[in-house]
């Protein structure tokens, strides 16, 4: 019976991990949330829509808006609150949504 028990509860925790793990997001979207406001959800329609764009075009324009006088425009001080491999992380999941 305990043979039983332990056998059935096994499988039943396989079951629940497998369930667990599917899909993981991507781990840049929770930081590119913070653009969804102006740029859309996804970066879908909202104004300079990002979703599609190459990563690395979004990344060189972050950098440069980093660069820029922070109080010139609001991206330039938003661009400032990432580190660089938060910006790839974010541009890499930008590129990966269809437009
Ligand atoms: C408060 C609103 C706001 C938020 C939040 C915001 N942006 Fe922007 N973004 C703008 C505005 C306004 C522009 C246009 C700036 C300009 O052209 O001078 C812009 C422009 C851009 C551009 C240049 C697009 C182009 O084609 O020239 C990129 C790239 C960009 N934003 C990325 C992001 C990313 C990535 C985030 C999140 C980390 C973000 N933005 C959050 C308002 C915002």
């Amino acid at each position: 019976m305990y043979r039983f028990l332990s056998a059935a509860s096994l499988a039943a925790l396989f079951a629940c991990s497998q369930t667990a793990s599917a899909a993981p997001p991507h781990p840049g979207r929770l930081l590119a949330s913070n653009c969804f406001q102006c740029h859309g959800t996804d970066g879908r329609k909202g104004f300079e829509e990002l979703a599609g764009k190459s990563s690395s075009s979004i990344y060189e324009e972050m950098k440069e808006m980093q660069a820029k006088a922070a109080d010139s425009n609001i991206m330039n001080a938003h661009a400032r609150g990432y580190s660089d491999s938060e910006i790839w992380l974010i541009a890499d999941y930008f590129s990966k949504v269809a437009p």
